[in-house]
């Protein structure tokens, strides 16, 4: 990577682009190098950056000059017209948002997965790189140790999906609210279908065209088909989404398939070799995931791995997951590992 390439942090107001600032200070890279981005409505404001300042400015298809990498964590029509505007100016780009994972023609890419299809040595058309979104990724990453070891069938999933999720807007509407009705008022849904506090709404984002599937549903199947294709073996991931009324997190139930069933030991020792996950399954010593223990875990945890012996085949785990943490982590990681193109 060149030592003066400048990066573009694109939504660096909102949930992800915060966690995104973060993780490039993590890694040393310097204040001078980095700019923020966001709409009209955050120009001239501040964010963090480590002891730093930056200084947000508005994202328009001029402001991209000079950038050879922009990470967007921006909203999906935002990141529509933004990408090939930072395309256009000779930038690299990640995207995290929905934008563009369903076109054939932008590679999708999950670090710890299929990052190497970012090296050099490949070429792919135009310059805009799609993540998947945090559910199918964190299934994937736990799917793929089990496909190795047992070969997997499906994973039936149920996602309990923190209001960041929905970024800012959705953290605010959970504290009002939670205030609201502890204070006896009723509160009013905007960001979410229902009101979410106190609450469950089995409806996360919209539902897709003549469809029982929200589209976040829909997403999971469809990004595990693109990034398993080259694996040659491609899992169905379905379930159901909920909107839960915790802040940061995400849980996953998750049921996995497997083709050949094996022991329950020998699933967690399977589990115990990726990388991108951690393992906490004591139940007795009440050791498991939560989304209390996860803010700041870079690894999805993985616990309470058990399956009946009346259908082996089957196994049952439980999952937490920083999804705003992950998802920056994602963007940072695809956006240096297509920085090395530049050097
Ligand atoms: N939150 C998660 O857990 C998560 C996980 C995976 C993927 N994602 C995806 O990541 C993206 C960002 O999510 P988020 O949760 O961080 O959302 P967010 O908290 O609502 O933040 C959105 C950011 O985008 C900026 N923005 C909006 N419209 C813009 C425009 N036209 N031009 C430039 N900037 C614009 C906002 O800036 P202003 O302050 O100016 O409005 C803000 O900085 C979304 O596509 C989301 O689907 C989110």
């Amino acid at each position: 990577m060149r030592d003066d390439l400048k990066i573009a942090v694109v939504g660096a107001t909102g949930v992800v682009g915060r966690e995104v600032l973060a993780a490039l200070y993590a890694r040393d890279i310097p204040a001078e190098r980095v700019r923020a981005f966001g709409s009209e409505r955050s120009q001239g404001l501040e964010v963090e950056y480590g002891e730093d300042t930056l200084e947000v400015e508005r994202a328009t298809p001029e402001a991209f000059r000079g950038v050879g990498l922009a990470l967007l964590a921006t909203p999906a029509e935002a990141s529509r017209v933004l990408a090939p505007a930072a395309q256009a100016a000779g930038a690299w780009v990640v995207d995290a948002s929905s934008a563009f994972r369903s076109d054939g023609n932008v590679p999708m890419v999950l670090p710890g997965f299929n990052l190497e299809a970012l090296g050099p040595q490949f070429s792919f058309k135009g310059r805009v790189v799609a993540l998947p979104g945090v559910v199918s990724a964190s299934v994937i990453h736990i799917l793929e140790p089990l496909r190795r070891a047992f070969g997997v069938v499906r994973a039936q999933v149920t996602a309990l999906m923190s209001v960041s999720g929905a970024g800012v807007r959705g953290v605010a509407e959970l504290e009002k609210q939670t205030a609201d009705l502890l204070s006896g008022r009723e509160p009013e849904a905007q960001a979410f279908p229902h009101r979410v506090g106190f609450n469950l709404v089995p409806q996360v984002g919209g539902f897709m065209v003549n469809s029982p599937w929200t589209e976040e549903e829909g997403a999971w199947t469809l990004e595990a088909a693109r990034l398993f294709a080259a694996r040659g073996e491609v899992p169905v991931i379905a379930g159901t989404a909920v909107q839960v009324p915790t802040f940061h997190g995400h849980g996953l139930t998750v049921n996995v398939q497997l083709k050949t069933p094996g022991p329950v030991e020998q699933v967690r020792a399977a589990l115990k070799t990726s990388p991108s996950l951690k393992v906490l399954d004591a139940p007795g010593e009440r050791i498991y995931p939560m989304p209390m223990l996860i803010v700041s875990d870079p690894a999805i945890q993985v616990g309470r791995v058990r399956a009946f012996p009346q259908a082996p085949e089957w196994v049952t785990l439980f999952a937490a997951v920083d999804n705003a943490g992950r998802a920056a982590q994602h963007l940072v990681e695809a956006g240096l590992k297509l920085a090395e193109r530049t050097s």
